[in-house]
């Protein structure tokens, strides 16, 4: 197969573990006979420096003509401590997200063997966890209107969502859990927000469609606690994108690192495949940071192009790694760590 990917590196440890998802992957194409194209694009605070534009128009052709985009990471600290900056690296993935239409954000939540006894949860607790948070990834308050008022004392974003968006989401949650274990929990703050009394009556409406498809509905909070008291209680989630993105990060506890955790973005058309960490900029250009979810990135994306028996290879080879403790030092706990490019080059030889 001919396969033309868009390759944002972007910022902090974005290219150190691009670049050995790279490898596994040319190693995959080699394998299985296909023929990868990689096409480099500028992003985040790389391109502000560049061009002045963290999603240049440029970029934006790369991807919207490739078949898939991998993406590194996206942030950078001298941003962070400047509220005043009028660009900001963070608005190219956004801008990213809004312009691609990729409106549904799947991050998958499961347990590494090898892994389990080094999670701060108990063994019981988290072994067997399978469930995919299903974030919306193009509305809500990341979206919404937002400004200053009062000569800038005052400050507001407002989270605002539409039906259709909801319930396109929601369709992708409820085809997800036929799937599955035909589970599906809305996760929304009914008993406080407008837009999620929204959410709730335009999932309720859609129960009728999908009688096999067991549905409740939970407050954040609440979720916020039994996530981590018993993962094993959810399958698919649905939820709005800011109460996503909280939660992803806190589900990847279970799986035993930020390090470790993939994620998809999908619209209409082409889809992005990300790690859900960011650009963790002490570690960068220090070829430490680990590699391995944005390598499962990239297993989903040949997942979602139906190359399943890569997709699994990529999952097996870093079974592997994790078993043999060919791993950096976020998981090395005192034994020996393993660079960022020694774990990409064990990886593609492993293959
Ligand atoms: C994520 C990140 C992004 C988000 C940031 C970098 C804008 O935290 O992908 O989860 O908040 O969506
Ligand atoms: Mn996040």
């Amino acid at each position: 197969m001919k396969l033309n990917i868009a390759l944002l590196a972007g910022d902090g440890i974005g290219p150190e573990v691009i670049d050995q998802a790279v490898k596994v992957c040319d190693a995959i194409a080699k394998k299985y006979d296909h023929d990868i194209s990689w096409k480099p694009a500028l992003t985040g605070a790389a391109a502000i420096d560049a061009v002045g534009d963290p999603y240049p128009d440029e970029t934006h052709e790369i991807c919207a003509n490739s078949d898939a985009v991998l993406f590194g990471a996206i942030g950078h600290p001298r941003f962070d401590n400047d509220p005043s900056a009028k660009v900001r690296p963070e608005q190219g993935l956004l801008k990213m997200r809004q312009k691609l239409g990729l409106f549904a954000n799947v991050r998958p939540t499961f347990t590494f063997p090898s892994l389990i006894d080094k999670s701060p949860l108990k063994r019981d607790r988290i072994e067997g966890t399978d469930l995919i948070i299903l974030r919306e990834l193009t509305g809500g308050v990341y979206f919404g209107e937002r400004g200053r008022k009062d000569n800038g004392d005052t400050a507001f974003d407002t989270m605002t969502y539409q039906r259709f968006e909801i319930e396109r989401l929601a369709k992708k949650g409820f085809e997800m859990a036929l799937k599955r274990s035909k589970k599906l929990c809305c996760v929304d703050k009914a008993n406080v927000l407008e837009s999620s009394r929204l959410w709730r009556e335009t999932v309720q409406r859609m129960e009728k469609d999908y009688p096999d498809v067991q549905v409740t509905y939970e407050f954040i909070d609440a979720v916020a606690m039994r996530l981590i008291q018993w993962p094993k209680g959810y399958d698919v989630i649905i939820t709005a994108n800011l109460f996503g993105d909280i939660l992803t990060d806190e589900a990847s506890v279970i799986s035993g690192s930020m390090g470790l955790m993939p994620s998809s973005s999908v619209g209409n058309k082409v889809s992005l495949y990300e790690p859900i960490h960011g650009s963790y900029p002490q570690a960068a250009g220090k070829d430490i940071a680990n590699p391995l979810a944005t390598v499962l990135s990239a297993a989903m994306l040949f997942e979602d192009l139906n190359l399943t028996e890569e997709a699994q290879a990529i999952r097996d080879v870093v079974n592997k790694s994790l078993a043999q403790n060919i791993v950096t030092e976020d998981l090395s706990e005192g034994q020996k760590a393993y660079k960022t490019s020694e774990v990409g080059d064990w990886l593609a030889q492993n293959i």
